[in-house]
Parts: structure tokens; C-alpha cells; sequence
């Protein structure tokens, strides 16, 4: 069903919106503090039993790159698997590939700019040598059953070199499906998309490809967040990126910060009758629980101002008028 999400019927009904929870993964990379491997794997477990489909529980990079996430074998081999959780690993490489399958990732995540700038950056490596370590990555991850997924980061902006084309966005996603890559996510990796530019690029995108394959990934870097997620999901988007807190970033993009924020997200989607199907009570115990873990305050909003249903007691003057 397309109902509009601005309807003003009160029976609309409208699709599911499924948010993959990436606090583990693009939450914690930038984290300065060490968090131990207990924390990450408690922090995963929680997530797991608030009612995602999908976690991006870890990356396998290089440790060099992201110490934060060096323990990633311990993390995917300790947490608690929920029948019907989809735990992602992020993997830049033939080595992070065969590092996150004997951890048994359920789903593999491979990451290319479309910024050719970025992506030595972030990656080390130009575009076409992403795209040749791809090639066998998938070959790998298709003789191991393993559920492939790739972004283009910076399909809407790069930091370095500013305006992305969109046909070179296009061809990308074309290339990742033509060598047999089911998911694709399109990442905003330091918060450059505009509403109108989303809608226009995820059209674009579900003329090739099926809405299920197709996850948004923004960050809220300039306030446009949500917008965006309305604008994706008008469009035809159904699945987006959040990581708890508004945690996240990218190391190598300079003036880079957080995701959307999942508690956010979810409210936005429960005040709007959008199902999610996450418990934001859950969600938000969760939450409450980062600035202890990390040290110190984190960007989302709900965590501090509560659910619209969260009120308070009238003050004692009030009730003495
Ligand atoms: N896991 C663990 N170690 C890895 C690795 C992986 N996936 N890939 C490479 N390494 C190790 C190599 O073994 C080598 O180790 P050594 O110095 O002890 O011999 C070292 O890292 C350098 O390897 P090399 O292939 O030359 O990598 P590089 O320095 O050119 O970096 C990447 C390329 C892709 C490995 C690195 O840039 C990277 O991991 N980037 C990811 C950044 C990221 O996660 N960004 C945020 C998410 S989008
Ligand atoms: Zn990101």
C-alpha cells in the first residue's frame, strides 16, 4: 500500500518501516573510550530483543584503521542470536570477508564511495580496486550462503569533493547488482542530502530494484535527518539505517557525526502510525544507558525529552489555582 504520509485519513494504513539498528557497527567505530567486548555484546543482546530484523553487530576492518572495533570475532561468536535477527558484518575487503564468515556473520556489508576521494580515504584504495576485491568477495560469500548487501557512501555528498553525480550513484548500484549483490544501501555518510535530492535518487534506484533490497543510510550532520527518511519513504524506501543514541560517524570524513537516531526514528514512526514493530520502551531503557557506557552525552532527543505519553505531574501551585 502507497498511502501518502501526509494523508489525513484517519483509517490510513501504511507500510512497515524496517530500521536496521547500526549502533554496534557505525555507533561505536568513531568512539574514542575503548568499549569492552562484554559491553558491545550486551549492548547487541539488548538491541536483539527489542524487535529488529537486522543488526549491524561489527565490522571487519583492519584493526589499524578502527581500533574500536578490533574484537569483532569475539563479539559475533559471543552474542545471543535471536531467531529472526539478520546480525550484519561490514567488510571492506577479501580478509575482512573471510574474517566475518568463520564468525558466522549472517549477511555481509561491502562499502565503496562514490567519491573517488573518499574512498582512498576511508578505504585506502581507488574505486575500481573496491570493486575488483567485491568481485571475489562475492564469489566467496555466494559458495558460503552468505547474504550479500552493498553501499555506495557518499551517494549524496562527499566532504572532499562536494556534489555526487547521480548517474555515477546509478551506475554503481548497477554494477553491485550486475555482479549478483541483492542489497543495496544508499549512505548520506556526513548528512549532504536534501529531501527533494532523496526522493528524486531513491525513484531512480527502485526503477532497478525492489524496495526490500533497498536500505537509506543517513546521518544527521546538518539537522536533515528525519526529513530525509520522510522524503526516502514517500519515494517508495522502506528500510533505513538508525543507531541508538544518534551515535555514529565516519573517521575519515571530516566534520562527520552522528546516525539518525533510532529512538527518534521509531517515535516519529509511532506518533505517525508507521509500524515499526520495535519496542520503544525498550528502546529507550537502552539508551539512557550510552552516556554511562561511553562517558559522555549523546545527540538523540527522546532519551532526554521522553515519549509524547511520558507526562508529568502538575506542579503543587497549579493545582492550588
Ligand atoms: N581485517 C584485519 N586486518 C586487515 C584487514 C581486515 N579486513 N585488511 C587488511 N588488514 C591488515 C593487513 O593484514 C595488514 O596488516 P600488517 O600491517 O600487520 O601486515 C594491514 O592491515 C594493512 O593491509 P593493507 O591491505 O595494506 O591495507 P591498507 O592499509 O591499504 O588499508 C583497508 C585498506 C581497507 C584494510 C583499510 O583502509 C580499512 O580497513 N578501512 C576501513 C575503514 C572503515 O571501516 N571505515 C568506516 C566504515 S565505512
Ligand atoms: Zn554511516
Amino acid at each position: 500500500m502507497n498511502t501518502p504520509i501526509f494523508s489525513t485519513l484517519k483509517d490510513a494504513s501504511f507500510d512497515p518501516l524496517i530500521v536496521q539498528e547500526v549502533a554496534p557497527r557505525d555507533g561505536l567505530q568513531i568512539e574514542p573510550t575503548w568499549v569492552e567486548t562484554a559491553d558491545k555484546i550486551a549492548l547487541i543482546n539488548g538491541l536483539s530483543s527489542c524487535g529488529f530484523t537486522r543488526i549491524e553487530a561489527g565490522s571487519f576492518v583492519s584493526p589499524k584503521a578502527i581500533p574500536a572495533l578490533r574484537d569483532g570475532e569475539a563479539v559475533f561468536q559471543q552474542i545471543e542470536r535471536q531467531p529472526g535477527v539478520i546480525y550484519v558484518a561490514l567488510v571492506p575487503n577479501l580478509k575482512g570477508a573471510e574474517r566475518a564468515l568463520s564468525a558466522r556473520a549472517d549477511e555481509l556489508n561491502l562499502v565503496m564511495s562514490a567519491s573517488q576521494t573518499h574512498n582512498r580515504a576511508n578505504m585506502r584504495m581507488s574505486c575500481e580496486s573496491s570493486l575488483l576485491a567485491f568481485d571475489r568477495i562475492v564469489r566467496h560469500a555466494m559458495a558460503a550462503g552468505v547474504r550479500l548487501n552493498a553501499t555506495v557512501a557518499t551517494a549524496f555528498g562527499c566532504p572532499f569533493e562536494g556534489r555526487i553525480d547521480e548517474d555515477r550513484v546509478i551506475g554503481i548500484v548497477d554494477i553491485y547488482r550486475e555482479m549478483g549483490i541483492e542489497g543495496i544501501t544508499l549512505a548520506d555518510t556526513t548528512g549532504m542530502a536534501n529531501p527533494r535530492q532523496v526522493a528524486r535518487l531513491v525513484a531512480r534506484v527502485l526503477e532497478r530494484l525492489p524496495a526490500a533490497a533497498l536500505t537509506l543510510h543517513f546521518h544527521n550532520t546538518r539537522g536533515l535527518g528525519l526529513a530525509n527518511v520522510l522524503a526516502a519513504y514517500e519515494a517508495g524506501a522502506r528500510r533505513f539505517d538508525a543507531a541508538l543514541g544518534g551515535l555514529g560517524g565516519c573517521p575519515f570524513a571530516p566534520g562527520a557525526s552522528g546516525n539518525i537516531c533510532t529512538e527518534d526514528l521509531v517515535n516519529l514512526c509511532d506518533e505517525m502510525g508507521i509500524p515499526t514493530g520495535i519496542d520503544l520502551r525498550k528502546l529507550l531503557a537502552l539508551s539512557r544507558g550510552l552516556p554511562a557506557l561511553l562517558g559522555h552525552d549523546v545527540p538523540g532527543q527522546l532519551a532526554k525529552a521522553g515519549r509524547n505519553v511520558d507526562l508529568h505531574p502538575a506542579p503543587d501551585y497549579v493545582l492550588q489555582i
